[in-house]
């Protein structure tokens, strides 16, 4: 079946639907980061203590749904240039294949953002520093536990990093503006009267995950310059910045 175009076009789609939630969870997940140190890393803390299966079965669903749904778009874009030899000579074809090109070139940057991303804060071999960040703040049980918020701050204290995460998430908000109303239509269940609302409703979906996700980076560079302090000045002090950071004085209270 998923060898038709209809199974890939279902398939891309339940693969979207998938990753629309995902990124929806883990921007409110991250906005816990504007709480504080102690609301950030006990979140965190929580998400990597789930059993074994849970934490790498939900991983390896969501790789699966990531990889999937770039295979599908990939094939059928390939397969739509194929079929349309002569497209340029019809408006409406010339069109369906700009939104396909450039859903196609969004979705690349956002599948290269994705593995820096990994590397940056999950696997964390960009800064491999970042690992040794430890602390007792947030932790349930007075061990220490990864400190995710000293990481997230000191990420993107850089300018460049920060500029980089902004611009991935307006990539982001482009492909779900345009994706959301998509799956609809892909699913077969985007009526002519619904159009023009589900276009609206992934417009105003696409804007929130773009403030959600870009307010942490722009929260830390606009108090890293002074402007507004939303975050405990401590971790904007030379001090810090300096510090070997498998050694956070701050944190450790022992
Ligand atoms: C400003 C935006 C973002 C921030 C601040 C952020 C923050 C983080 C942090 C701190 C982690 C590591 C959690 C930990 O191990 O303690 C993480 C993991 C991850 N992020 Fe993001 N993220 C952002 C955007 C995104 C986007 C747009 C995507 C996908 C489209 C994404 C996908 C992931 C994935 C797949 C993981 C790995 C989860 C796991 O450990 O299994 N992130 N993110």
């Amino acid at each position: 079946m998923f060898s038709s175009s209809l199974g890939k076009k279902y398939l891309m789609a339940l693969t979207g639907l998938v990753l629309v939630g995902f990124v929806f969870v883990h921007m409110a997940g991250n906005l816990q980061v504007l709480a504080g140190q102690a609301q950030i890393n006990a979140y965190a803390h929580s998400l990597q203590s789930l059993p074994w299966f849970i934490l790498w079965g939900s991983r390896l669903f969501l790789l699966a749904a990531v990889l999937i749904h770039a295979w599908t778009a990939y094939s059928l874009i390939v397969e739509n240039r194929k079929a349309r030899p002569h497209s340029n000579d019809i408006e409406v074809t010339k069109r369906a294949g700009l939104a396909s090109l450039r859903m196609g070139l969004t979705g690349s940057i956002i599948l290269a953002f994705i593995v820096f991303h990994l590397l940056h804060f999950t696997i964390r071999t960009i800064y491999p520093e970042y690992a040794e960040m430890k602390t007792m703040v947030g932790s349930p049980d007075e061990t220490e536990i990864h400190d995710a918020f000293l990481m997230v701050i000191s990420g993107f204290k850089q300018e460049a990093v920060s500029i980089f995460y902004v611009v991935a998430m307006a990539l982001l908000c482009a492909h779900l503006a345009h994706g959301f109303s998509s799956v609809f239509q892909s699913l077969g269940i985007r009526s002519e009267s619904w159009r023009s609302k589900l276009d609206l409703m992934g417009i105003g979906y696409a804007w929130l995950i773009f403030i959600g996700f870009s307010i942490v980076p722009v929260s830390v560079l606009v108090q890293k310059h002074g402007v507004y302090e939303t975050y405990d000045p401590s971790f904007f002090s030379q001090e810090i910045e300096q510090e070997s950071l498998s050694q956070n004085p701050l944190n450790n209270e022992s």
